[in-house]
């Protein structure tokens, strides 16, 4: 499979949606964390919520997502950025797709089959998941801002 030169309609897209949900999850999950109390104290709860359907959905579109990123392919790395830029670069995209998975299935795990030990893995990934995205974060920026190449353009749909 040779590499695109850019990123599809539906994959820049996808990626959008995909990190408003997931901040969307960060953001607003207390009434998630009230609704598990309720449950741990023996209460009674809709098993269907916000925190449930929005990390469903990340799931389905996470799919998608790398779908198309192994059929399709994604544009390769600028050849200016430096090697261990490149791997780093790399290694957090795909730690991003574990992440994906990890978080929902986690958090159905604790939530339909009451595994405790998921619980704590749900809480352990959301902190790896916000690191990422901060290193993610800063990535783009330096690639737009200080390396001054298409990268951040390209995911815009601009490039
Ligand atoms: C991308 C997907 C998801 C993200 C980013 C996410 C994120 C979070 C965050 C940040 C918390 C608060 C944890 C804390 O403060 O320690 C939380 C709690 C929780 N989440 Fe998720 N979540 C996702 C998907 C799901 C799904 C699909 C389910 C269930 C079907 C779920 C079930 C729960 C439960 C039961 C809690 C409460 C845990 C507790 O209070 O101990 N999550 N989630
Ligand atoms: C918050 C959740 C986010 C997740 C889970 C996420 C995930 C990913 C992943 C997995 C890729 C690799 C490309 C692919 O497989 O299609 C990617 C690329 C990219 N992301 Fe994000 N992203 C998020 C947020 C952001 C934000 C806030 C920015 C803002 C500047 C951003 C900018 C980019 C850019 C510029 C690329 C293209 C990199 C390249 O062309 O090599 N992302 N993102």
């Amino acid at each position: 499979m040779s590499a695109p030169d850019s990123f599809s309609r539906t994959q820049i897209t996808l990626h959008w949606i995909i990190a408003v949900l997931v901040i969307f999850q960060l953001v607003l999950h207390e009434g998630m964390e009230d609704a598990w109390e309720i449950r741990e104290d023996g209460g009674t709860v809709s098993l269907i919520n916000p925190h449930v359907v929005v990390g469903t959905l990340v799931l389905v579109l996470a799919i998608w997502r790398l779908g198309l990123r192994l059929t399709r392919g994604v544009p390769p790395a600028p050849s200016s950025e430096p090697a261990p830029l490149r791997l780093l670069a790399a290694g957090t995209h795909w730690a991003f797709y574990a992440l994906l998975f990890i978080m929902p299935f986690s958090g159905m795990a604790l939530w339909f089959l009451e595994a405790e030990a998921a619980g704590e893995v749900h809480k352990t990934a959301r902190l790896v998941l916000i690191a990422l995205i901060f290193l993610h974060l800063a990535g783009a920026l330096a690639q737009h801002f200080w390396f001054k190449t298409d990268v951040l353009k390209r995911m815009l749909g601009r490039a």
